[in-house]
Formats: structure tokens, C-alpha cells, sequence
């Protein structure tokens, strides 16, 4: 077993390019072997969070129980070995977004937290009245209601892409709503409601050739799909460790340097410091300077793991996979009279979310859950998007590398029957 400060680019497993063994990597992952309600698990709510692998949970164990120590302060060797692993972590992220360097990593607790330190910090500082900043209908919460609190402070206006009724963001009414008063852009990568995804490039290339500041919301799209910061060109992408087999409680925001480097720290304390006395306060330098206080470091060291992990399968195998899920998930639910698919975009990650007619989410879930079969009922914390289909809650059932098409035979047997008792 190696330590977790030895963490280095991962040799991709000897399988990477034979075909994908979904029973190979369930081994993986301890928590599936589990039956519930005497019914064998089935774990479809992978867009509320996903299950951990046994590298990240030893990762985790090894790191109390042998090296654990607080970062960046102390000479001994334990804090030299913790630190170490933690700036390897950093590391990890760095190569797989692609940033141009470990300073534009910054550690936090979640996607949320990221959206929140750019609104709070860069949008604090740039944003003035008469501002406008831009997002989409298909917004989770967490992107749409920092933006709202920046607002009302700073007097600006929030506009907002609408979708159609696949759920695609319209492209040239973004253009339209595009103008000289628009200083921010943050859109999602990928929607947890409805599982389309944006067609980033183009949406970020017309905020971009106007000189307009953009942060994308990645926390659905880093577990499915490879994502390159530098390819896509946003100046800031935010992603959580919980969606993508790494620990809760951590998460990632990439800033480009040149913008990070200019924004004022937005939480005080030790950590973000290089001097302090009573007539004032030096900060400290990239990334530091976002990182007040004792950070996660066992969550970082554990979201290190599982970016270890997924690129020794391969994203790209993964998402392959999972593309087989969705289309095999869509051809089986399309099937169940009154059953009616929410989020219809050509360009889907994989989930599907869906009503039944006459039968509401929450009834349908319990029913499910019943059967083994854990999906998330609501309105998955985008109450625009069930607003924009008239519909309160939805069913979801989101797939991960570890599901299988048996798992969708299941859910799909356990609708039919579920429908026969609560109609
Ligand atoms: C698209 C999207 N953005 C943001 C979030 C918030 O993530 P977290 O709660 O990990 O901060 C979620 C969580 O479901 C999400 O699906």
C-alpha cells in the first residue's frame, strides 16, 4: 500500500482499453454488496452523491491513522508528510482539469462554496449597479441564489437564459441578452434536473470575445466526461470531491491565475496570511490566500484518490458506460404508459428524470425504495426547472460507472409494479 503523500499520475489499469468490466469495478466499492429491505441495493441517485471506492475510504484510514497532522505549519515529520500529500492532492486536481498551474486550484467545501467565494469575492469587487450577470433557467440553486444576493447589494440585474422544453438552453437568446452591461457569466456544465449539457464552448466563446468573466458550475459533469479549463477557456470552474467518489466535504474551485490574483480574500484567518500585526495584514499568495483557516486535508488527500482512480479506469471508458445506461434507461422507461421523460436534450448525461401520471415522486420513491432501489424524489434543488414544466417534484435515477443494465431492468419492473399499487 503506498502513503498517501506518494501519490503520483496514475498507470491506467491493464483493462484501459479492452472493454469496460462493470463487475470488475463494483468489487470496488463496498457499500453495493448491501441488500436493502432484503432486496439487493441498487444506488441510482449518483447525482445527489456518489458511493466511494475502497482506494479512497483506505486512503482516508491510512491517512489517521498514520499520518495524521495539520498542513503548511509545523517542521516535524508528520506535517511535512501531511502537507506534502495534501499540495499531491492539489496536484492530482491540477492534471486532471488541466489547469495551467497548482495555484489556480483552490480547495473548499463543495461546488457551493466555490460559486459562493467567486460571488463574494470577485463579484463583491467588480460588480456595481446597473451590472447584469447572466445565468440559465436550468441553474441549480446554488448558482442561481449567490448571484441573486449579489444583486440586491450591489443593485444589479440577474438575467436568465430559458430553456425549451427538451430543457435546452437557447443559445441566441443568451447572445440577445448579451450587452455591454453584462459583466458575469455562470452557467452549468451539466443539469442535475434534467441531464442536459450545455454546450459550453459556445456559450463561453460569445462571453469571452466580449470580454465578460465566466464561471461554469461542474459538479454533474466531472464524474462523466473529460473536462479541460483551458480547452473550455472559463476563468473559473467549480466541482464538488462527493460527486465524483472522493469524500464529502470537499471540493474544488479552478480560478485563472491572472483573475484569482487580483481578487481580495473573502474569509479572514490563519493560513491566508504571510504577516499580521494590529496596523495591518499581509495576504498570503495563490492558493493559500482562499484557504483561511485548517483546511480539509483528509478530504483533499481522499479527493486525490478518486481522481487517481477514475483516471486509471478512464473517463472516457467511464462515459461510455454510462451512455449505455442512459440510452438503455431512455428505450425502457419511454415504454411505461403515463410515464413522461423530463429533460429530452439530444446532448444527455446519465439520468433520467420523469413523472408518472396520476402518482406523486415522493409515493413512487418510497415504493422503490421498497424494492432496493434508492432514486431521489423532488425537485433536486432547481425549482425554476420544475416551474418551467408545471411539475412539482420529479423521480430521478442517475447512473454512476458501477451501475448496470440489470439495475435498469429492475427499476423498470419495480415502476410497473409500483404503478399497479398507487394508481
Ligand atoms: C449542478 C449542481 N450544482 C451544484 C450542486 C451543489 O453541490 P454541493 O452541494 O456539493 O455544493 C449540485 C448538487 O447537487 C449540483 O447538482
Amino acid at each position: 500500500m503506498r502513503a498517501a503523500h506518494e501519490m503520483t499520475a496514475p498507470v491506467p489499469l491493464p483493462g484501459a482499453s479492452v472493454a469496460f468490466d462493470v463487475h470488475r469495478v463494483r468489487e470496488d466499492f463496498p457499500l453495493l454488496r448491501q441488500q436493502v429491505h432484503g432486496q439487493p441495493l441498487a444506488y441510482l441517485d449518483n447525482a445527489a452523491t456518489s458511493q466511494k471506492p475502497q482506494a479512497v475510504i483506505d486512503t482516508l484510514t491510512r491517512y489517521y491513522g498514520e499520518e495524521n497532522s495539520n498542513v503548511h505549519r509545523g517542521v516535524h515529520l508528520l506535517s511535512e508528510r501531511a502537507t506534502e500529500a495534501y499540495e499531491a492532492a492539489r496536484a492530482n486536481v491540477r492534471r486532471f482539469l488541466n489547469a495551467a498551474d497548482t495555484r489556480e486550484i483552490i480547495f473548499v467545501r463543495g461546488t457551493t462554496e466555490g460559486i459562493n467565494l467567486v460571488a463574494q469575492s470577485y463579484g463583491r469587487a467588480s460588480i456595481t449597479a446597473g451590472d447584469e450577470i447572466i445565468i440559465s433557467w436550468m441553474e441549480h440553486h446554488s448558482n442561481i441564489v449567490p448571484w441573486q444576493m449579489l444583486c440586491e447589494e450591489k443593485g444589479a440585474v440577474l438575467r436568465v437564459v430559458p430553456i425549451n422544453d427538451h430543457g435546452e438552453a437557447l443559445l441566441d437568446e443568451y447572445e440577445r441578452l448579451l450587452n455591454p452591461r453584462t459583466k458575469f457569466v455562470a452557467l452549468v456544465h451539466v443539469s442535475n434536473a434534467l441531464g442536459t449539457v450545455l454546450p459550453l464552448r459556445q456559450f463561453l466563446d460569445l462571453a469571452r470575445a466580449r470580454g465578460i468573466t465566466t464561471l461554469v458550475d461542474g459538479a454533474q459533469a466531472v464524474p462523466h466526461q473529460q473536462v479541460d479549463v483551458q480547452e473550455l477557456g472559463c476563468d473559473f470552474y467549480a466541482f464538488s470531491g462527493h460527486k465524483m467518489y472522493g469524500p464529502t466535504g470537499i471540493g474544488v474551485l479552478y480560478g485563472r491565475e491572472r483573475i484569482l490574483g487580483q481578487m481580495p480574500p473573502w474569509q479572514g484567518g490563519g493560513e491566508m496570511i504571510l504577516s499580521v500585526s494590529f496596523t495591518g495584514t499581509t495576504y498570503n499568495h495563490l492558493p493559500h490566500r482562499f484557504e483561511a483557516g485548517t483546511p480539509n486535508i483528509a478530504g483533499a488527500i481522499g479527493l486525490g484518490a478518486a481522481i487517481e482512480y477514475l483516471e486509471a479506469i478512464g473517463i472516457d471508458r467511464i462515459g461510455r458506460h454510462e451512455q449505455d445506461l442512459l440510452q438503455y434507461a431512455t428505450a425502457r422507461l419511454e415504454d411505461i404508459p403515463g410515464l413522461t421523460l423530463v429533460g429530452t436534450a439530444p446532448e444527455k448525461s446519465s439520468l433520467v428524470s420523469f413523472t408518472v401520471a396520476g402518482i406523486h415522486p415522493h409515493d413512487l420513491g418510497t415504493v422503490l425504495d421498497a424494492e432496493g432501489i434508492a432514486v431521489r424524489t423532488g425537485h433536486h434543488c432547481a425549482m425554476p426547472v420544475m416551474e418551467y414544466f408545471g411539475v412539482p417534484a420529479t423521480t430521478r435515477a442517475s447512473f454512476g460507472l458501477y451501475n448496470t443494465r440489470a439495475e435498469i431492468d429492475a427499476l423498470h419492473a419495480a415502476l410497473i409494479q409500483a404503478i399497479r399499487m398507487l394508481r
